[in-house]
């Protein structure tokens, strides 16, 4: 099911009422809550789309293998798990029932949504990683632009109101993020902010390799592994670039690997935008004890 164009101006399903793109579906999203069952060593990395998603993603693939390279693309290293590819030659094409174990799947799902039942009441562990909304913002515009899926031509100013009410696919951020961070003291919860990976990644890899694995490795493995995850180590590598989904987005925007920068909200949002947005995340935030840097 979808809204009309005219009430939604880009291409879309609905999914469990959650706006989503036209490639995650209802039957996908009903199979994964009647016929997956996590348990204990099964990992989901989790995120509201264009907080650092494929970052973690290429973390967690590394610190699998030791820190080494071994030419799997991403997403068939860590799936997307709500993605309803049928073609068995696609990246992204895993059946539910056979998938290997440990799981280690990706999700943009509210958790609610997804899972249904608490994280603590499964054995697995979920890295879930936050961004600030205003980088997310803008990230997202040129994603939507770039991804033929989507068919969207809008405007910043269009992108952001749609992005002010929530009305983009996964919805609101807050409801997202803050849908999310409420677990953020479960002991199967790891919860992670991209700007801190920006600070300091060292410590971000040590602190995911020691909730995934109970151990951290030896210094020249997460030195390996810090090397390999900078913006132009990912950007100039075929396993974590995107170049896989090359036929799915349009060549004359920007690529995937965009900016990867704190703050890039600057060159985007008016004065009027930044002081709207700073109303609604005051409401929004208040109670929550939860803050980005900008
Ligand atoms: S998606 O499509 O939802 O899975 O996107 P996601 O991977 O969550 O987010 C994409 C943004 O993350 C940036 N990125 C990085 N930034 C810094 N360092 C590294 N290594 C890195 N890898 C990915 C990517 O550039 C996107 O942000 P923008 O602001 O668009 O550049």
């Amino acid at each position: 099911m979808a809204l009309s164009k005219t009430e939604l101006p880009y291409n879309h399903n609905v999914v469990d009422g959650l706006i989503v793109p036209v490639f995650v579906t209802q039957t996908r999203v009903d199979d994964i809550k009647q016929k997956l069952s996590l348990s204990a060593g099964d990992v989901v990395i989790a995120s509201y789309q264009k907080s650092g998603t494929t970052w973690l993603q290429h973390i967690v693939k590394l610190l699998r293998n030791d820190g080494k390279e071994d030419g799997k693309v991403i997403p068939r290293a860590i799936p997307w798990l709500e993605m309803d590819a049928s073609d068995a030659d696609s990246p992204y094409y895993r059946q539910i029932e056979s998938m290997a174990r440990p799981i280690y799947v990706k999700s943009h799902m509210p958790y609610e949504l997804i899972f249904g039942v608490p994280p603590h009441s499964t054995q697995a562990k979920y890295i879930y990683i936050a961004r600030n909304p205003k980088d997310v913002a803008v990230s997202y515009f040129h994603h939507m632009l770039a991804f033929t899926a989507f068919d969207f031509s809008g405007s910043w100013d269009e992108f952001f109101d749609l992005y002010l009410a929530g009305r983009v696919p996964f919805g609101s951020w807050f409801d997202h993020v803050l849908g999310w961070w409420k677990y953020r003291d479960a002991k199967n919860v790891l919860f992670l902010k991209y700007e801190d990976f920006i600070t300091n990644l060292s410590e971000g890899v040590q602190k995911i390799a020691g909730f995934i694995f109970g151990n951290v490795p030896q210094p020249s493995v997460i030195d390996e592994v810090v090397k390999q995850c900078s913006f132009d180590s990912m950007k100039a590598n075929p396993t974590a670039n995107f170049s896989w989904a090359q036929e799915f987005r349009h060549p004359d925007q920007a690529p995937f690997m965009r900016r990867g920068k704190v703050g890039d909200w600057r060159n985007y949002f008016s004065a009027e935008q930044n002081a709207v947005f700073d109303v609604l995340y005051a409401e929004k935030m208040k109670d929550s004890r939860l803050d980005f840097e900008f």
